[in-house]
């Protein structure tokens, strides 16, 4: 049983071994994080008793390598930042920076003298943004034509529009969305929310009829805000 698997698992490697490269992405998976996280890059098919272990950043920039006794490791952006685990291989990364996000590497050299690759890919992402909802409307007799846009700073999101319709949910992965309103029909919600792999915000608008929206508590802060600027204006003026 035990001397089966063996072979069978010799074969694998030789059919895989001309198509290294193929292999090595095909294992690969991608790693999100904020910035300032711990992060641990590891695989789950480390190999036995390796005579060999190297972390890459990029393929010509060695971050740690062990072959016998302490972990050697290089002066790079990591050096006070990444601990080898030599157990498992695994790479702890702490403080993780934009700058970090690369096609990391581990290259082990198995007891056997085969040489093995994996490759992790690490995207350090900031949070994204609470979005604000644009409302542009045009009413007609009854009916209100409105162009909802979901904007944000941030580039390379997702939108989603979720509302109700006829108490039916619905929603719609788009920036912008265009609805007419009846006084029959229409929804009182609208929520759009914008999100990246690591987080999501949303922002919420609601109608009390076809063509008004409700005042949000966000509106209302920022008129007394504005209030208290501008009494602070003037009494700057009057002094
Ligand atoms: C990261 O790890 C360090 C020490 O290993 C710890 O002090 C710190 O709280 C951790 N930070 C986070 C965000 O988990
Ligand atoms: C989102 O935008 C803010 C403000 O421009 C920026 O600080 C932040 O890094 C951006 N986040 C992403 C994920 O792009
Ligand atoms: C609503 O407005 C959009 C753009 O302003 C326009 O393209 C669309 O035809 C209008 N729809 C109706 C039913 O008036
Ligand atoms: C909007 O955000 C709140 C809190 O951040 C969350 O509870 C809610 O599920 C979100 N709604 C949608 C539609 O994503
Ligand atoms: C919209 O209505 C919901 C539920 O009625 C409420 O929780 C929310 O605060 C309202 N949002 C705005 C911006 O008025």
């Amino acid at each position: 049983m035990c001397s089966r698997r063996w072979e069978w698992s010799l074969t694998l490697e030789i059919l895989l071994l001309p198509h290294l490269f193929l292999a090595t992405n095909i294992q690969g998976h991608s790693i999100y994080a904020i910035p300032g996280n711990n992060v641990s890059l590891q695989i789950s098919n480390m190999p036995q008793n390796p005579r060999s272990l190297t972390w890459f950043y990029t393929t010509d920039q060695k971050i740690v390598e062990w072959e016998f006794g302490e972990p050697k490791y290089f002066d790079t952006n990591f050096k006070d930042r990444a601990t080898l685990d030599r157990q498992s291989g695994a790479l702890h990364i702490r403080k993780v920076q934009k700058e970090d996000s690369s096609t990391y590497l581990l290259r082990v050299l198995k007891d056997t003298g085969d040489e093995k690759e994996w490759k992790i890919s690490l995207v350090v992402l900031d949070p994204v943004l609470k979005p604000v909802i644009e409302v542009k409307k045009t009413q007609k007799m009854n009916s209100c034509n409105l162009t909802l846009s979901c904007v944000t700073q941030n580039q390379s999101v997702t939108y989603t529009w979720y509302w109700e319709s006829g108490s039916f949910p619905k929603q719609l992965q788009s920036s912008v969305l265009q609805k007419v309103h009846t006084p029959q029909d229409y929804s009182k919600s609208y929520t759009c929310q914008v999100s990246n792999p690591i987080s999501s915000q949303n922002s919420t608008i609601n109608f009390t009829s076809p063509c008004v929206l409700a005042s949000s508590s966000g509106v209302a802060w920022m008129a007394s805000w504005l209030v208290i600027m501008v009494t602070t204006l003037l009494n700057l003026l009057w002094t």
